[in-house]
C-alpha cells in the first residue's frame, strides 16, 4: 500500500491542483461579496442574502477545498522526501512556495473572520478596503505556481 501511495504523483498532483482552483476560487469570490454588502443597510432582505451566500461559500468549497489541497500537498511532499529527499523543503522555490501557503491559509482566516463580523450586523471594513486587497491571493496565486513550475534554484 505505501509502495502503491508513493507511485501516484501525477494522481496527486492533479488532485491537489483541482483542490487548489477551488481554494483560490472561494478566496477571489469571498472578498467581491463583501465588497457589495459593504454598501447594505444592516437587517435588510440583500444583506440577510450576502449573509446566507458567504456563510454557503466558505463552508460549502473553500473550507473543504483548502483542507483537501493541504492534504493532497502533504501526500506529494512525502512523495517529493521518498523521492529527492527532504533537503528539497529548504529548496528557495519550495520555500517560496511554504510563505505563499502561510499567506493564503491567513488569508483565508481572516476572510472567515470578517464573514461573522458582517454576520454580527457590522461592516469590519470598507468597501474600498475589499476592492483593493481582493487580488492579493492571486498575486500569491502567480509566485506560487511559477515557483513550483520552474523550481528555481534547484
Ligand atoms: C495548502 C498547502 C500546499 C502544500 C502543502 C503544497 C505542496 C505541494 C508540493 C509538495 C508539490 C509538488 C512539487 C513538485 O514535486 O514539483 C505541489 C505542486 C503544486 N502546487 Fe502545491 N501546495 C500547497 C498549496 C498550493 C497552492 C495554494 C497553490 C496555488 C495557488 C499550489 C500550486 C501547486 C501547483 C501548480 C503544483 C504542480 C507543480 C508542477 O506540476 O510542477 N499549491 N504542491
Amino acid at each position: 500500500m505505501i509502495a502503491f501511495l508513493l507511485g501516484q504523483y501525477d494522481l496527486a498532483r492533479g488532485l491537489h491542483i483541482i483542490a487548489v482552483i477551488a481554494w483560490m476560487a472561494g478566496l477571489l469570490y469571498l472578498p467581491r461579496l463583501y465588497v457589495y454588502h459593504s454598501r447594505t443597510a444592516v437587517g435588510s432582505e440583500t444583506d440577510q442574502t450576502f449573509q446566507v451566500m458567504e456563510r454557503r461559500l466558505l463552508r460549502g468549497i473553500t473550507n473543504p477545498a483548502m483542507i483537501v489541497a493541504y492534504v493532497f500537498g502533504a501526500w506529494l511532499i512525502w512523495i517529493d522526501g521518498h523521492a529527492r529527499g527532504w533537503g528539497f523543503l529548504l529548496k528557495p522555490w519550495m520555500l517560496t512556495k511554504i510563505v505563499g501557503i502561510v499567506f493564503q491559509t491567513g488569508w483565508h482566516h481572516f476572510l472567515g473572520r470578517a464573514r461573522k463580523a458582517f454576520a454580527r450586523g457590522e461592516r469590519p471594513h470598507s468597501e474600498r478596503f475589499w476592492r483593493l486587497t481582493n487580488e492579493l491571493p492571486f498575486v500569491a496565486a502567480i509566485v506560487m505556481v511559477l515557483a513550483v513550475t520552474t523550481e528555481f534554484g534547484n
